[in-house]
């Protein structure tokens, strides 16, 4: 089905372009530190990757594991916070520390709805990790995500009714193998190739495949709704 083969060109795309980023496995490794996963995906969200490393290096310096953090002198979390912006996601992030060590033994839990209970932790987030950090088949649609399925498939329903479909069409090209490398090369394609206002479609492993590249205008999708 070429719907599969999309994950196959992807995936070998990845194992020769991966970023090399301080919370990432070597791609094709099956698993990675859930403690690490999560403090990257909250300091990830709204934030990029470039502003994020030296935190995420200061953060694991101090607090090596979520027992640590969950220890954590609050007025010191959120001096070292500072800087990142969204203050809820710091305050969130004690919170969920506290709630891995007394509800679930110091083990984040695999399960993306588990994960989903935790303070912080959404959709996108729990799909991540659950992915990432324990190679369950989840997809973690971020904005980037959603449009490189919305230019896949040239789904020109607005958003953000359109992401019912968006989601649907990422679940259908996710394989049951290297959810995690998946997800994250998805990510990767959105943030170096398949940007929002001028696509490298020329250098793009999914170009083959790609409705959106066979219309006038790539990077008219995702449509968004009037405002
Ligand atoms: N943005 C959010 N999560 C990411 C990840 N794991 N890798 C790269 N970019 C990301």
């Amino acid at each position: 089905i070429p719907e599969k083969q999309i994950a196959g060109k992807l995936l070998a795309h990845y194992d020769r372009h991966a970023r090399t980023l301080p919370w990432r496995a070597p791609p094709g490794a099956n698993a990675t530190d859930p403690y690490r996963v999560w403090l990257s995906e909250i300091m990830l969200q709204q934030t990029t990757v470039a502003a994020v490393i030296p935190y995420f290096q200061k953060f694991t310096t101090r607090w090596p594991d979520v027992s640590a953090l969950a220890a954590a002198d609050e007025a010191e979390l959120m001096a070292a916070w500072a800087g990142l912006g969204y203050y809820a996601r710091a305050r969130n992030l004690i919170a969920c520390a506290r709630a891995v060590v007394r509800d679930h033994d110091g083990a984040f839990p695999p399960d993306a709805d588990t994960l989903r209970s935790l303070p912080g932790v959404g959709a996108y987030t729990s799909a991540a990790i659950s992915a990432i950090a324990f190679g369950r088949r989840a997809v973690a649609v971020d904005a980037n995500v959603e449009r490189v399925v919305a230019r896949l498939f040239a789904i020109d329903t607005p958003l953000p009714g359109g992401r019912r479909e968006i989601d649907a069409a990422a679940d259908g090209i996710t394989p049951d193998a290297r959810a995690g490398d998946f997800t994250q090369a998805m990510m990767d394609l959105g943030a170096t190739i398949c940007t929002s206002r001028k696509p490298a479609c020329g250098i793009c492993p999914l170009r083959e495949d790609c409705a959106a590249f066979r219309t006038a205008d790539p990077a008219a999708f995702p449509v968004k709704a009037a405002k």
